[in-house]
């Protein structure tokens, strides 16, 4: 089938990609040339494990392709998919849809004949109603454009996989022709045994926000459960180990630390509050304000824990932070913890020096009054306190014997509990956690 994807972020490229690869032939649509360029040459803009094989293989077979034209879209599609961003609006909690409605808008003079536009941004519920009537407003007579909705669940880091393996498809249309369609852009998934789950545009967008929220909820219930701990001696690591074994909770999403960040959760619920509320709903939603809460206060909890190590006062103290990215296996640094964490402890005067395997560049750009470096053993030189704020893999590699070496002070928070501690206490570390015992 003939697919645009329009937007190529970390959702649109994976999916442009994956789309050829499994066979359709896309045009993958952005205004940024930039991205358009390097996306062409088979080069992914961001790191995504995965993606630059499945790109050049999509590029060989000449099934892939990439404008700047939304002209050209509209030429080359029976399925447009709308994947740009609907970032926070600035000053207030609410999406901002500018990018969706800029889409529709320079799509919809062009479309030439009857085609399927499918969103797959995350948005507040009713904006597939609200694109259909503006669509219709502009689309040239004939052209009769469908708007469906067909959510997306890929976590970066896994975003291949995610897209191709897929726990589920959520479409959401006003009619059976627009099931058909998208059955068949997903027929190896659907035949595979993957479950399509068709049904109006409203609860598909519900369904994405729905399940932020609730992976949201999730993690900041067991954070909410480390204070606890915290309070009464406790163990959360012990505590959600055995929450987890009870299969109607499981363990995922469980781990207690430094809390959630990146471009999707945090921006996700709040959205959703906001949403909520010009329905009537909010009071319905009013826990995920708690939920951000908590989870902003794992942050400053991890700067306390951070002063307290360094005997009430930072200034001048030599610390390093391991993780730069929301989450390892990414170079998002979009409202990470870790770096959020970073620049409160050199706004105390700390003297911090961050690494991250992926994401220094980014992090370069978004906190430029921090100092990075890209050896490991180089960034924990001297350092007088360690914190382990994004679980990459590396870290759990480190020898702690080694590091403890190349420290002045071999004193470690382990922001995301995912080392071993007693490896690290062998060594000679004294290792805290928020919500573990000392
Ligand atoms: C999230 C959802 O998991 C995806 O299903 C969804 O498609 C995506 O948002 C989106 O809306 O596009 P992502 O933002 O890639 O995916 O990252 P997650 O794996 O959900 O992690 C989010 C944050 O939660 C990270 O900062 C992670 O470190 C943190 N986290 C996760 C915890 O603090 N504890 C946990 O137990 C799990």
């Amino acid at each position: 089938m003939r697919l645009t994807v329009i937007g190529t972020g970390y959702l649109g490229a994976v999916h442009a990609a994956c789309m050829a690869d499994i066979g359709h032939d896309v045009l993958g649509v952005d205004v940024d040339i930039d991205k358009i360029t390097a996306l062409a040459e088979g080069r992914p803009p961001f790191y995504e494990p995965g993606l630059d094989d499945v790109l050049t293989r999509a590029l060989a077979c000449g099934r892939l392709r990439f404008t700047t034209s939304l002209r050209e879209a509209a030429a080359h599609g029976e399925v447009h998919f709308i994947c740009v961003g609907t970032p926070q609006q600035p000053g207030s909690r609410a999406a901002d849809l500018r990018h969706v409605d800029a889409v529709v808008d320079g799509l919809a003079p062009h479309l030439p004949a009857p085609c399927l536009v499918v969103g797959k941004s995350t948005v507040p519920v009713g904006t597939a109603a609200r694109l259909a009537a503006r669509l219709a407003g502009l689309a040239p007579a004939g052209a009769r454009p469908e708007v469906a909705w067909n959510p997306e669940f890929l976590r970066e880091g896994f975003a291949v996989q995610d897209t191709l393996h897929p726990d589920r498809i959520v479409v959401g249309a006003t009619g059976p022709a627009a099931h058909d369609t998208l059955r068949r852009v997903y027929a190896p998934m659907v035949a595979a045994g993957v479950p399509y789950l068709g049904t109006d545009p409203n609860t598909a967008e519900l369904v994405k926000v729905a399940a932020n929220s609730f992976l949201a909820t999730k993690i900041s219930f067991i954070n909410a459960m480390a204070e606890v701990c915290d309070a009464a001696g406790a163990d959360v690591a012990t505590l959600a180990d055995a929450l987890g074994h009870d299969t109607r909770i499981g363990r995922r999403f469980l781990n207690a630390g430094v809390g959630f960040g990146g471009g999707c959760l945090p921006k996700d619920i709040r959205a959703f509050t906001a949403r909520a509320q010009e329905l009537g709903a909010g009071a319905a939603v009013a826990f995920l304000d708690q939920v951000d809460e908590i989870n902003k206060r794992q942050r400053t909890r991890t700067v306390a824990l951070a002063r307290r190590l360094a005997g009430g006062e930072l200034t001048g103290r030599r610390v390093t932070v391991l993780g730069a990215t929301f989450k390892p296996d990414s170079d998002d640094v979009r409202d990470s913890p870790a770096l959020a964490v970073a620049s409160a402890l050199h706004r105390e005067g700390a003297d911090v020096r961050v690494h991250d395997p992926e994401g220094t560049a980014n992090a370069q750009l978004a906190h430029p009054e921090l100092r990075y470096s890209t050896d490991l053993l180089t960034a924990c030189q001297g350092a007088e306190l360690v914190l382990h704020l994004t679980e990459w893999s590396q870290y759990r590699e480190l020898d702690p014997v080694k590091l403890a070496r190349v420290v002045r002070e071999p004193l470690l928070i382990d922001g995301r509990n995912a080392l071993d501690h007693d490896e690290w206490r062998a060594a000679g570390w004294t290792v805290k956690a928020l919500g573990r015992p000392a």
